[in-house]
């Protein structure tokens, strides 16, 4: 496939998302498995399938290991199975012709396209329809497949990775994943440990949050105290990483006093329950106004810190009335800079 890019460009995007070997892997000896086994398969050209709980680094991995693969050139391709329904799930993946259905009125090529010469990243694999596993073990076998209402097959080269936060040998022994497509995608497997499992690594993983969020938030904040990062290591992190870094995130806008540990609260005396099975069984609904709230809180934000916290300017730019921007500042919880390191009892430096 033909690419009018140039190679700077190309090497721009590779990098893009990828982390440093050294932050990626950190100093646990959990890691060092990991790291050793991912340091010898990136070159090779097998799938991957990459297991662990939500959370841990999955794609953190997936995008690294695609960086030094000799694909790297080409595009990082993220299909996640269990975002997409089904029924749409196949057109997504594998294309179509024109009129192949009512409303197919252009033609589209798949994402299987779309990574060629690249990697193709199926996360979640195990919430793959039963069909389309077997059109994937289809192309598996031999590189091509066919876009939806095409005769013709294509051929398409590239990396693929998997990944999935479940059992997948008793996905197969109920009988929602074919036996013989799992040999196919875990030629290689790869299982990231829990953040429990690799606790030496949360001091650089906290601090290494801290700066990212300071930059982006364009925030200061204190440096962690020794006694801080002994409680982070006494934590559960049930949500990994991901949970850490959301912990850190709040750290960051909104001081030492910020609930560090909110996400863990209650937390304890469910630690046997898997994130994941717990994020399922959260309503649509709930999920839907989560993410709201989160971009929500993001644009008010921002818009606040466009107009120097004024919250007149910032209701006017948004529309909404000054004692709902007020309600939201409240409900969101944010807080100035100034006022953040008020409460934190320090001093605003000339240059902050
Ligand atoms: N070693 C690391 N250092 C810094 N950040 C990391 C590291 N590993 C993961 N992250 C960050 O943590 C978050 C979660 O990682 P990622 O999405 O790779 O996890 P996952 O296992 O794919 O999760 P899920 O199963 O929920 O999709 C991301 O924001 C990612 O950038
Ligand atoms: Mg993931």
């Amino acid at each position: 496939m033909a690419s009018t890019q140039t190679s700077q460009s190309l090497a721009a995007k590779v990098q893009m998302n990828v982390l440093p070997d050294d932050t990626l892997f950190g100093i646990a000896p959990t890691m060092f498995g990991v790291r050793s086994k991912a340091e010898k398969i990136c070159r090779t050209n097998v799938p991957v399938l990459l297991c662990g709980e939500g959370g841990t680094g999955k794609e953190a991995l997936a995008r690294w290991i695609h960086s030094k693969s000799e694909f790297a050139m080409g595009e990082f391709v993220k299909v996640n199975c269990a975002a997409i329904p089904s029924a749409l799930l196949e057109s997504e993946l594998f294309g179509y012709e024109k009129g192949a259905f009512t409303g197919a009125n252009l033609v589209k090529p798949g994402r299987v396209e779309k990574a060629h010469q690249g990697t193709l990243f199926l996360d979640e694999i195990a919430d793959l329809d039963w069909n389309l596993q077997s059109k994937l073990l289809h192309f598996l076998q031999d590189g091509t497949f066919s876009r939806i209402g095409d005769q013709g097959e294509r051929r398409v080269e590239c990396r693929l990775i998997c990944s999935t936060n479940k059992d997948m040998e008793k996905e197969t022994a109920e009988g929602r994943f074919r036996q013989d497509l799992l040999y196919r995608i875990q030629v290689f497997r790869l299982t990231m440990p829990p953040l429990r499992e690799r606790k030496e690594d949360i001091p650089s993983l906290a601090e290494h949050f801290r700066q990212q969020f300071e930059k982006q938030f364009e925030l200061k904040s204190f440096a962690f105290p020794p006694e801080m990062l002994v409680y982070l290591k006494s934590l559960p992190w049930l949500g990994n990483i991901r949970e850490l870094s959301n912990g850190i995130a709040r750290y960051v806008l909104l001081g030492p006093e910020a609930s560090l540990h909110q996400e863990n609260t209650g937390r304890r005396d469910r630690a046997s329950e898997g994130e994941a099975e717990r994020a399922k069984r959260l309503p649509l609904k709930r999920i839907a106004k989560d993410v709201i709230h989160e971009m929500e809180k993001k644009v008010i934000l921002e818009s606040l810190r466009a107009n120097q916290w004024n919250r007149r300017k910032t209701a006017q730019e948004l529309k909404i009335s000054y004692r709902a921007l007020i309600y939201k500042i409240r409900d969101a919880g944010l807080v100035s800079r100034r006022a953040a390191l008020q409460q934190q009892g320090r001093e605003i430096r000339p240059s902050e």
